[in-house]
């Protein structure tokens, strides 16, 4: 067993990332492409975790707690480079082979923002890294023997105000996975070595019956797109828990912690699915922890949760869309191209995952959006619809609706200060 692994899963846990660093990655494609994703875009962390409060001018210390072949730390790291920003991003993971992997990625984008360190996070008080005003934790405590302790761990490790962004695996977007890993673990027994088990997988997934649900599970590609390492994490990892919504909430309050936002917030939303008012008049009724489950059974699609999520009673003040000062800006679609994607009736079709649902936005949507350029105000935006006979009463309201539905879709966010 590794000096770090705390029983045999674990220890197999550790072989596998030696074997196969996650996610497989070259490098050199550096030069030619950005990962973009959540958790960790850099707008979605200055808006869903400070507010739009945190001056941009103000250093910001990352942690990427397991931070596999780098794909989450690269693209923060990046961002906070372009943007000019002061920052350090300290990597962590325990595989050496993954860390060299992110580490050759980084220096192929000469980033001089980043670092990494090898060791474990149940190790993390003995590492001296300090304190972190954003820590990233992607697809790694579902993995941990006590996920619920690695969470407390990390949250000791937050500056005040800080907060976190995490992906954790959900279960009804995974049916089938964990069929074919209950099969696996029994033609191929953690006992053998990691390129045994991944021979096996191989040669079940050749006559894999088309009736198997992972067949007709297209929610996720990993085993069918993800190299040997996408295949191994799916269907062999040593350990793997899904949570529902209800659990990962659990999950986060054991730690002290609460969600600033779901990713994306819309997808919560049971009334998406539920028009019949007779049923939003019930909706209404419950808790939005109790609406987020009912749209996790009805959408039947999550494969994860994302969330960034602050201490609980932090007291965020979400900042207002309405003031004359906020800038908007795009999370990452310019403006022109959202417009151009509205139906003619006026929707915008979302993909929730695998699931495309035509979200109703105001008509004057239109014209609003190529005009987001991340430096008007919306000040300077009720002016300019002023002279196209959009009088300032009519655009308040257009753009609180507007905004509203935009920024549950994680579309339009606003700017951080400088
Ligand atoms: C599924 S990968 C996720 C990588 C990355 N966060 C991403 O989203 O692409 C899980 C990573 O967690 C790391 N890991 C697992 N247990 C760990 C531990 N106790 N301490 C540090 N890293 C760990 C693994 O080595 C692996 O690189």
């Amino acid at each position: 067993m590794t000096a770090s692994a705390t029983d045999d899963r674990d220890a197999g846990l550790a072989a596998q990332y030696e074997a196969y660093p996650y996610p497989e990655r070259n490098p050199q494609d550096e030069t030619r492409r950005l990962f973009i994703g959540s958790p960790s875009h850099l707008r979605e962390v200055d808006y869903w975790v400070f507010g739009a409060q945190r001056p941009r001018s103000k250093p910001m210390r990352v942690l990427v707690a397991g931070c596999g072949t780098g794909d989450g730390a690269i693209m923060l790291a990046t961002q906070l480079a372009r943007a000019d920003r002061p920052a350090e991003v300290v990597c962590l993971d325990r595989s050496t082979k993954a860390l060299s992997i992110a580490q050759a990625r980084a220096e192929t984008r000469k980033l001089d923002n980043i670092r990494f360190v090898e060791g474990s996070l149940n190790e993390l008080d003995a590492l001296e890294l300090g304190l972190f005003d954003y820590i990233d934790c992607c697809g790694v405590l579902h993995h941990l023997p006590n996920p619920a302790a690695a969470l407390q761990t990390l949250e000791r490790h937050l500056t005040p105000g800080g907060g976190m962004g995490l992906m954790v695996y959900a279960p009804f977007g995974r049916t089938g996975v964990y069929m074919l890993q209950d099969a696996l673990e029994k033609l191929a027994p953690l006992t053998q070595s990691p390129e045994e088990r991944l021979d096996v997988a191989r040669r079940v997934m050749r006559t894999l019956p088309a009736t198997a649900w992972l067949r007709q599970n297209g929610n996720f590609g990993d085993h069918l797109s993800g190299g040997d390492a996408g295949l191994y994490d799916l269907l062999l990892n040593p350990r793997d828990r899904a949570y529902t919504i209800t659990d990962f909430l659990a999950l986060l309050d054991q730690a002290g912690l609460e969600p600033a936002a779901l990713m994306e917030p819309a997808r919560y939303d049971p009334t998406l699915f539920l028009p019949d008012p007779r049923l939003r008049a019930r909706l209404a009724t419950l808790p939005w922890q109790e609406q987020a489950a009912i749209a996790e059974d009805l959408a039947g699609n999550m494969a994860t949760h994302v969330a960034y999520v602050v201490r609980k009673h932090a007291g965020l003040t979400k900042p207002d869309p309405l003031d004359p000062n906020a800038v908007p800006i795009m999370r990452e679609i310019p403006g022109a191209e959202l417009a151009k994607q509205m139906t003619p009736d006026n929707m915008l079709p979302f993909p929730f995952g695998t699931l495309v649902v035509p979200i109703p936005l105001p008509p004057q949507a239109r014209g609003i959006l190529p005009l987001i350029d991340g430096e008007r105000t919306v000040g300077e935006l009720t002016a300019i619809l002023a002279t196209r006979g959009v009088n300032a009463e009519k655009f308040r309201h257009v753009w609180q609706e507007s905004f509203h539905i935009l920024e549950r879709l994680n579309r339009v966010l606003l700017r951080s200060p400088a």
